[in-house]
C-alpha cells in the first residue's frame, strides 16, 4: 500500500473503470452514475484516497494514482461479481429501496457474499486510512462497513451516506437481514441521506430494530440532525442533498464549442420545432418508460405533431446481466421501434435512441439544444440530470419536466412536475412544457438555476463533512440536541 491518507472515499466503484480493448491492452474509463459525477471533483480538491472495485472481475492491482486522486482497488471474484454486486446489490437492494418496483430477490448466499465483501472494503480501507484519519463511505453496496470498519479501526471517524432512497418501514422490514444493516450503518459517527423523511425512516428503525434510543424531533434539511445513542457514542444522523459541480457545468455550457454544437445537433435532428431529451442509465426506476407510453398516447391523439417535435434518448448501459435490466432493454427498444413505426418518416424518426455513454461536452451540448428535459422515474433518490440540465440553461431558455418521486423534486420547484404513475398528468404536464410562454419558462428556469447555482456539490460535500467532524469533537452530545 502507498502512504497512509488523512481522507478516504469507499465505494463499490472506483471512479473509473479498467477497459480492456481489443488487442488487449487496458485503460481507464469514467465509471457510471451520479455517485462518481458528485464525488469524483471533490476528491480531487481535497487530494485523498478512494477505496473501490475497478469494475471487472479477477484484477489485482496495486495502489495507483490517477489524475490526481489516489485509488486503492478491491479485488473481487466472477463469483464475488455476481453474488455481491449483481445479486445482492442490484437484485436485493436496489429494488426493495427503490420502492420495489421489481420484485427484490431474498437469496442467502448472496448475503453471504455481500458480508464478505464488506469485510474486504473494510479491510482494505483500514489499510489505507492514516491514523485518526477521516473515512468517508458511500451507498448502499458497503453497509456493513461503518460497523466492520470501527471494529478494527476506533480510531477513525467514520460518515456513510446514502445515495438512494432510504424506503418507507413497511418496505425495509422485509428484509430478512434488516436488524444486520441497521447495526451495520450505526457503526458511523454521521449517517447521511438525501432527504428529511430517510432520515426519520432510519432513525424508527433505530428504535425498533437496533433497540436503541433515538431523537424524536422532526430532522431538518442539513440541519437539526437526529441523534442515536449506542452505548457510548452519539450517532448523528441527516439530509444533506446531493448535488453537481454547477459552476462548472455552467461555465461549459456557454462556450463557443459548446454552443455550435448545439445548433449543429439541432442541425442534424433536421431543425424540428422541439426537442425532447432524457439522459439516463437504462434502469427501471428512471421511468423511461413513463416519457415513452406519454409520447406515443400524446402522438395518437393528434395533440402531437411528428414533424415538429421529437425525443432523443440517450442512455448507459448499466448493470447488463440482471435479469430485470435485460427484460426492460427488451422492452424500451420495443417501444422505440412501435413508436417510430407507427410515426416516423424514412430518415426522420420521432424516437433518437442511443445505448451508450456520451462523452461529457457532447452530452452538454445536448442538454443546450434540448427545449424540454424529460427527467420521469418511478423513484429516484435525487437525480442529478436534472440539476445538470438546470446548470447548462445559463440562456434561460428549456423546460424541466420533471416527477414528483425524485429527491430533485424538493429543490426545484418550478419544473413541470409530475406523478409518474399518472399518465395523463404526464402528458399534460409535456405538452405545458411544450408550449410553454417564453417569459414564463425563463421566469422558472431563473428560479431552479438560482437553487441549484447555490447549493452545489462542494456545498453538500463541506456540509456533510461538517457536521461530521463537529461529531468527533462533540463526542457526549446530548439526545435531541
Ligand atoms: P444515477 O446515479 O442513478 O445514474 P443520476 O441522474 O443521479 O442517476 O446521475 C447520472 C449521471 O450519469 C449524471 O451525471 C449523468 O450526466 C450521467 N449520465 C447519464 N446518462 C448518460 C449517458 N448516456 N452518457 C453519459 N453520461 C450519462
Ligand atoms: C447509482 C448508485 C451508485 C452506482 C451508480 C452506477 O448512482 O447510487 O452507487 O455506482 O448508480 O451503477 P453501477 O452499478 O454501474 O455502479
Amino acid at each position: 500500500m502507498g502512504s497512509a491518507s488523512e481522507f478516504v472515499v469507499v465505494a463499490n466503484r472506483l471512479p473509473v473503470d479498467l477497459e480492456t480493448l481489443p488487442d488487449g491492452s487496458t485503460r481507464w474509463k469514467r465509471s457510471p452514475g451520479g455517485l462518481v459525477t458528485a464525488l469524483e471533483p471533490i476528491l480531487r480538491g481535497k487530494k485523498g484516497a478512494w477505496v473501490g472495485w475497478p469494475g471487472v472481475p479477477d484484477t489485482d492491482l496495486g495502489p495507483i494514482v490517477e489524475d490526481g486522486i489516489e485509488l486503492h482497488p478491491v479485488r473481487l471474484s466472477a463469483q464475488e461479481v455476481a453474488d455481491y454486486y449483481e445479486g445482492f446489490s442490484n437484485a436485493t437492494l436496489w429494488p426493495l429501496y427503490h420502492d420495489v418496483i421489481v420484485k427484490p430477490v431474498y437469496d442467502r448466499s448472496w448475503w453471504n457474499a455481500y458480508v464478505e465483501v464488506n469485510r474486504r472494503f473494510a479491510e482494505a480501507t483500514s489499510a489505507a486510512a492514516a491514523h485518526g484519519a477521516t473515512v468517508w463511505i458511500q451507498d448502499y453496496q458497503l453497509q456493513l462497513v461503518p460497523k466492520m470498519l470501527r471494529m478494527l479501526r476506533p480510531d477513525l471517524t467514520i460518515g456513510f451516506f446514502l445515495h438512494i432512497p432510504f424506503p418507507p418501514v413497511e418496505l425495509f422490514m422485509q428484509m430478512p437481514w434488516r436488524r444486520e444493516i441497521v447495526e451495520g450503518l450505526l457503526g458511523a459517527d454521521l449517517i447521511g441521506f438525501h432527504l428529511p423523511g430517510g432520515a426519520q425512516n432510519f432513525l424508527y428503525l433505530a428504535r425498533r430494530l437496533a433497540g436503541q434510543q433515538t431523537s424524536r424531533g422532526n430532522v431538518g434539511v442539513r440541519s437539526k440532525l437526529g441523534v442515536v445513542q449506542v452505548g457510548f457514542r452519539n450517532v448523528r444522523v441527516g439530509a444533506f442533498p446531493i448535488s453537481i459541480d454547477s459552476g462548472q457545468l455552467d461555465e461549459l455550457s456557454r462556450t463557443k464549442s459548446v454552443r455550435d454544437r448545439a445548433k449543429q445537433i439541432r442541425k442534424e435532428l433536421g431543425n424540428p420545432g422541439k426537442i425532447m431529451l432524457g439522459v439516463d442509465r437504462l434502469d427501471y426506476t428512471k421511468g423511461i418508460d413513463v416519457r415513452l407510453n406519454a409520447i406515443r398516447e400524446l402522438l395518437e391523439e393528434g395533440r402531437m405533431d411528428p414533424a415538429q417535435n421529437i425525443m432523443v434518448q440517450l442512455a448507459t448501459p448499466s448493470r447488463e446481466r440482471v435479469e430485470s435490466y435485460i427484460q426492460m432493454r427488451g422492452d424500451i427498444e420495443q417501444q422505440v421501434g412501435r413508436i417510430n413505426g407507427e410515426f416516423g418518416q424514412v430518415g426522420r424518426p420521432v424516437v433518437h435512441y442511443l445505448h451508450r455513454p456520451i462523452p461529457r461536452q457532447e452530452l452538454i451540448s445536448f442538454f443546450v439544444a434540448a427545449d424540454v428535459m424529460l427527467v420521469t422515474p418511478l423513484r429516484d433518490g435525487m437525480n442529478l440530470v436534472a440539476k445538470e440540465y438546470v446548470a447548462c440553461r445559463s440562456d434561460l431558455g428549456g423546460a424541466l419536466l420533471l416527477s414528483e418521486f425524485t429527491g430533485a423534486a424538493a429543490e426545484l420547484r418550478q419544473a413541470y412536475q409530475a406523478n409518474p404513475h399518472d399518465l395523463d398528468g404526464v402528458k399534460d404536464e409535456m405538452v405545458a412544457a411544450l408550449t410553454q410562454d417564453r417569459e414564463a419558462g425563463r421566469r422558472r428556469m431563473r428560479a431552479m438555476r438560482r437553487q441549484v447555482l447555490a447549493h452545489d456539490v462542494d456545498r453538500w460535500a463541506k456540509s456533510f463533512l461538517s457536521a461530521l467532524a463537529r461529531d468527533s469533537v462533540a463526542g457526549g452530545a446530548l439526545l435531541g440536541d
